[in-house]
C-alpha cells in the first residue's frame, strides 16, 4: 500500500469571515496534516457573472500580499427562471432584499430550478490561481421551510426537503460547499 504525503503544502491560510466554514475546513485539511490559518480582511472582488474569477483573482491577490498558500471560497444561488440571477450577487440580494423578495419574484415561475454553487480558489505566491467547482441542484420552494442552515437554505429545496429542513449535519455531506472541498483535497492528494 502507497501512502500519499503532502510534500509541499503544510499550512494554508483561509479567508473567510465565516466561523462555520473555517472550522469546518480547518477539521478536514487536519486530518491530511494541514494547518488551516484563518483570515478575516476579505479580498476585493471583480464585478464578474461567474464565480470562478472572483475567486481566483481573490486567492492571488491575498496569496502575493501574505506570501502564503491562500485559499478563498465565493457561492451563490443561480435561479434558472430569473436567468441564473442572484448567482454572484448573492450576499448583496440576501443583505438587501432577503428569500421573501426572492420568492416574490419566483412567484408566478413555474420552473423552480435553481442550483447553489461554491468556487474554491486556491494560490500559492508566484503561480496561477487555481480554482474547484461544487453544484448542487435543486428547486426554489414555495415559501421558507426549516429553521437550520443560513442564507438561502430555507428556500433551497433538495429532493423535496428544504437545507434548512435538512440541517447542517446532513447538509454538508452533500452541499455545493462540501463537494469542491472535496475536489480540493482530491487535488492535494494527487500532488
Ligand atoms: P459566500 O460567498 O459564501 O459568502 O456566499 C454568498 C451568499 O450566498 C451569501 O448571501 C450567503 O449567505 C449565501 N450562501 C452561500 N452558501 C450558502 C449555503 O450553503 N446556504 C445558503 N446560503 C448560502
Amino acid at each position: 500500500m502507497t501512502v500519499k504525503t503532502m510534500k509541499t503544502v503544510k499550512k494554508i491560510v483561509f479567508v473567510t469571515g465565516n466561523k462555520g466554514k473555517f472550522a469546518e475546513v480547518r477539521d478536514i485539511l487536519a486530518s491530511r496534516g494541514i494547518e488551516v490559518i484563518q483570515n478575516k480582511n476579505g479580498y476585493p472582488e471583480l464585478q464578474e457573472d461567474e464565480l470562478e474569477p472572483i475567486a481566483a483573482s481573490g486567492a492571488s491577490y491575498v496569496a502575493e500580499k501574505l506570501n502564503m498558500p491562500v485559499m478563498v471560497d465565493d457561492s451563490g444561488i443561480f435561479i434558472k427562471a430569473l436567468n441564473g440571477f442572484p448567482g454572484p450577487y448573492s450576499r448583496f440580494v440576501e443583505d438587501n432584499l432577503g428569500n421573501p423578495k426572492v420568492l416574490k419574484l419566483m412567484e408566478d415561475e413555474k420552473d423552480r430550478s435553481a442550483y447553489f454553487k461554491t468556487v474554491i480558489g486556491y494560490c500559492e505566491p508566484g503561480k496561477e490561481p487555481l480554482v474547484f467547482p461544487g453544484v448542487v441542484e435543486g428547486k426554489i420552494a414555495f415559501e421558507e421551510r426549516g429553521t437550520g442552515g443560513f442564507g438561502y437554505d430555507p428556500i433551497f429545496e433538495y429532493e423535496g426537503k428544504t437545507f434548512g429542513e435538512l440541517g447542517d449535519e446532513i447538509k454538508n455531506t452533500l452541499s455545493h460547499r462540501r463537494r469542491a472541498i472535496d475536489k480540493f483535497l482530491e487535488w492535494l492528494d494527487s500532488l
